[in-house]
């Protein structure tokens, strides 16, 4: 069935759309001249595409490209008729879908067997010939790549559809976020294309993206993702396709599942086929006559894989042939005719050069391992976590050490042990300090015994800490008030107490590096808006050993004003629901210390709210008494305590797990089971707008 121009089989023939055009009143129509444009446009943009994420050698500007993808989105809103389901700008999925459907594969998505060393891989290749007598056999290798398994079918070259792997048997149905997916073609180019194919493949994000999105968070004092294959997973689960598409994910195609077609012989002319109809394929893939070939290649790989941009967690090894591999079959788990050969986590010995010692915002005290450099899976690691003091102890470790560094996956390395064999003598063993390296004040060890902590109350480190806690979104909300600000405040002496924040004003702050009038402004106006935040978010905010911002929050509430809470005994304290004694004492003795009374009167003077109902007051007087909320997935733009506190506000309850009596699941990106269980048991979903409303908040406001 054809329309306009190519596939829009959702439309009935021209003359009839012509006619509903009209009737609908749309007040153009393209002519041939806006068709052949848009058409051109596509052509170039998809080739731009691929040169750029498939090729890595794009031949324009972002700049020039993102010019044309203006001008066809334009075009295409004046007349929605050019745009045809493949067109790039259906890449970023417009209106966010309605939690996944699930999709049932046709071809069940297995997993493979592991191994790891080369006996292993003998073994399987033993194997291999005892199911083929007599056979010749071509093994070939690719990288394992260490992302997130999908499947995308094409029916007649064009993409229909895009799952998860899920269980193997059924997935999630991500087709609007795999098409954010830039290297994926929405339509296939060239020759031989089959009537229906599945193309399997690894979602995945390189290193550099990866570390910049990061990067950003840190800035903004979100929470950073441990790894880019998480980082992948949850954006492909993300029920806005639009942030999805933000998130920089591409593919590496690494096989098939249902085919319809003409078949080819080889997995690796199927990769070449693939590649012949844009759809990305690795570039180390070999081929290789003898498991001695593919041994030496997997030697190789130990060097090769720190220099790729993108994580690998192995090699895999396939046998070639498909009508072999058809003639293997597979077991329940995995098939018989793939290995994968898993890298053990990368290790690198290097010398420990000095210890030192970050302060947090209670004035723990964590060493870290200060490294001659070495690289270490594709980065060059310079600094390495020691967890604490009881495993420089316990495992000996000495400065001036060779140690193993390790890193598997996460961002952050870890020292595994020294190696005493090769010490010279001059190694010492570290002490810990009895005072803080930073402000000097005494050190004490925790009843534990694994951390030690500095106590003292002008701690410019804890300082630090601590005020950037207390900017924090879910905290005072303090715009403008970044790591770097603070930094600055704090060593050039504006600021030797969180209260001191509330003196600065725009004269002060403007002659700071890098800051300007602009900022200077918008920062003492993001320092006043926080005045009425509240008692709840305050005392949450100011780093109060054992007391978080939703415990903070649910007290406040239950007690009113800092006058109420100042004059309860500590066992009072500890009654109010979900504090106890631990909290009780520490915020009891908090509030009664020399610190924490100063900071109180300061603050008072200064305007700071501390009344409970200062922001609590709900907007639009919604009452939500007596309803439950589960929230699952992470809402975009709204932490999950933000969230909570909304709820308490309101008089509703926040619970963990899905039940009859709950009355509303928040689900965001990355929802899983509790999105499922509130399907089967009928209770009402609702996405991060439909939540907001409902509490009576303009989404703007988030
Ligand atoms: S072939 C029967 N090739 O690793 C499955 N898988 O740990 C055949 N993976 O689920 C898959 N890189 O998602 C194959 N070059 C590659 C791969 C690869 C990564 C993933 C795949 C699989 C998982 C198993």
């Amino acid at each position: 069935m054809g329309s306009f121009f190519g596939i829009r089989p959702q439309q009935s023939e021209p003359g009839k759309t012509r006619v509903m055009a009209d009737l609908f009143g749309n007040p153009e129509l393209p002519d041939e001249k806006f068709l052949k444009k848009a058409r051109h446009l596509q052509a170039e943009i998809e080739r731009h595409n691929e040169l750029y994420y498939t090729k890595a050698n794009p031949e324009i500007s972002d700049r020039d490209f993102d010019r044309m993808m203006a001008e066809l989105t334009d075009l295409e809103n004046r007349f929605p008729d050019l745009r045809t389901p493949d067109s790039p700008t259906q890449r970023v999925g417009g209106r966010p879908v309605e939690g996944f459907n699930q999709v049932a594969h046709r071809v069940p998505m297995l997993s493979i067997d592991n191994s790891y060393d080369e006996q292993m891989v003998r073994e399987f290749d033993t194997r291999v010939r005892k199911l083929l007598p007599g056979q010749k056999i071509r093994y070939v290798v690719e990288p394992k790549i260490d992302g997130v398994a999908m499947s995308a079918t094409y029916e007649n070259g064009l993409l229909v559809l895009g799952a998860t792997r899920g269980d193997g048997e059924k997935g999630d149905d991500i087709t609007t976020n795999l098409k954010t997916v830039r290297g994926i073609p929405l339509r296939l180019k060239g020759t031989g294309i089959p009537t229906m194919v599945e193309v399997r493949g690894e979602v995945y994000m390189e290193r550099g993206d990866f570390d910049a999105i990061n990067a950003a968070r840190a800035e903004k004092g979100e929470e950073v993702y441990a790894n880019p294959r998480n980082f992948t997973a949850g954006s492909l689960k993300l029920l806005d396709s639009k942030i999805c598409a933000s998130r920089k994910l591409r593919l590496f195609a690494h096989g098939v599942g249902a085919f319809d077609g003409p078949a080819p012989k080889t997995h690796h002319e199927l990769l070449k086929a693939f590649s012949s109809w844009g759809i990305p394929v690795n570039e180390h893939i070999h081929v290789h006559d003898s498991i001695e070939g593919v041994l030496e290649e997997i030697a190789r790989w130990d060097k090769l894989r720190t220099e790729l941009s993108y994580e690998t967690d192995g090699v895999v090894v396939k046998v070639d042939s498909l009508a072999q591999r058809e003639a293997m079959g597979s077991t329940t788990k995995a098939p018989r005719w793939v290995i994968a050969y898993k890298f053990a986590a990368e290790q690198a010995t290097t010398r420990l050069v000095a210890i030192d010692l970050q302060v947090g915002k209670t004035g723990t005290l964590t060493p870290v391992a200060r490294l001659e450099p070495v690289r270490l899976a594709g980065t060059t690691v310079c600094n390495a976590s020691l967890h604490n003091a009881d495993f420089i102890s316990t495992k000996d470790i000495r400065i001036g050490d060779m140690v193993v560094v390790e890193k598997a996956g996460e961002i952050i390395p870890y020292v595994i042990r020294s190696e005493p064999g090769k010490r010279d003598g001059s190694e010492t063993p570290f002490v810990f300090p009895t005072e803080c390296p930073v402000c000097g004040a005494p050190v004490t060890r925790d009843a534990a015994g694994a951390f030690y902590r500095c106590t003292g109350t002008e701690c410019a480190a804890k300082l630090k800490r601590r005020l950037r806690s207390f900017a924090m979104r879910n905290a005072m909300d303090i715009e403008g008030l970044g790591a770097e600000t603070v930094e600055l405040l704090v060593d050039q002496g504006l600021v030797k107490s969180i209260p001191d924040l509330f003196t600065l004003t725009k004269e002060v702050v403007e002659p700071l590096p890098r800051m300007g009038k602009k900022s200077a402004a918008s920062l003492i106006e993001g320092i006043e808006q926080s005045k009425s935040r509240g008692l709840g978010r305050l005392l949450g905010g100011l780093g109060i050993r054992h007391i978080g911002e939703t415990i903070a929050d649910d007290l406040a509430r239950r007690v009113g004003n800092i006058d109420k809470l100042l004059a309860l005994a500590e066992e009072e304290i500890a009654n109010f629901p979900g504090m106890g004694p631990e909290r009780a004492q520490s915020l009891f003795e908090w509030l009664h210390s020399a610190e924490g009374k100063k900071t109180i009167s300061r603050l008072a003077e200064l305007h700071v709210s501390m009344e409970a109902a200062a922001s609590a007051q709900p907007a639009g007087g919604v009452d939500l008494t007596g309803k439950t909320f589960v929230l699952t997935g992470t809402l975009e733009g709204l932490d999950r305590e933000d969230a909570e506190r909304m709820i308490r506000e309101r008089g509703g309850k926040a619970t963990g797990s899905v039940s009859k009596k709950t009355n509303y699941v928040v689900a965001g990106e990355a929802a899983g089971s509790k999105l499922e269980k509130a399907r089967e048991l009928g209770v009402q979903v609702l996405d991060k707008s439909e939540f907001l409303q409902l509490l009576g908040i303009p989404e703007g406001k988030v």
